[in-house]
């Protein structure tokens, strides 16, 4: 059920118009801090600041309190993932290269108990056959590829959909 303002359940209220405020975390994994930089004909020019920065923005304007985060390590996206159990209605994440071998990140989204998208900037079937697997694919609700560091927005824009849709199945 939708939590209303002064609810007393240690959450977050909704704002004055009477929407609930949503939390979601956004999760980057190993080279994405290189973006704008790394092989840019495949990943494009945008760096991952400016993606952190729009997601942040737009959150704001869709009543949706972004948090993001960076590692290079998997046990430390784990772990990220780990903290955020009851405390966000959603996760975005792309986890590069380890969506093709991580079957810990798998665990750890399968702990979440949250709804949870997968995001890539590139078409991974358009690329090498070892990029066409994820080892997250079907723990996720949904799959957003190709459309570059847009993709991330499109994704932010779908979450409270994503969210009631899950809640109504939970119900
Ligand atoms: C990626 C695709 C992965 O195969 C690759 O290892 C990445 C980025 C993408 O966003 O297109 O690092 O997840």
């Amino acid at each position: 059920m939708a939590r209303k303002k002064g609810d007393d359940d240690g959450k977050p209220d909704g704002d004055s118009s009477g929407i609930e405020t949503l939390r979601v975390l956004v999760v980057h994994g190993p080279n994405l801090n290189l973006l704008g930089e790394r092989e840019p004909e495949v990943y494009g020019r945008t760096r991952l600041s400016d993606i952190d920065r729009e997601l942040k923005q737009l959150g704001a304007e869709l009543g949706i309190k972004v948090k993001t985060f960076q590692s290079n390590s998997e046990g430390d996206i784990i772990t990220r993932i780990q903290e955020a159990r009851g405390k966000v209605d959603a996760l975005l994440i792309n986890p590069a290269g380890y969506t093709h071998t991580s079957v810990a990140i798998r665990d750890a989204i399968l702990a979440l108990e949250a709804p949870t998208v997968e995001v890539h900037l590139s078409n991974v079937y358009r690329r090498e056959p070892m990029r066409h697997h994820s080892t997250i694919a079907d723990v996720s609700v949904a799959r957003i590829m190709g459309f570059g560091a847009p993709g991330y927005a499109l994704a932010l824009r779908a979450v409270r959909g994503l969210v009631e849709t899950a809640r109504r199945q939970r119900a």
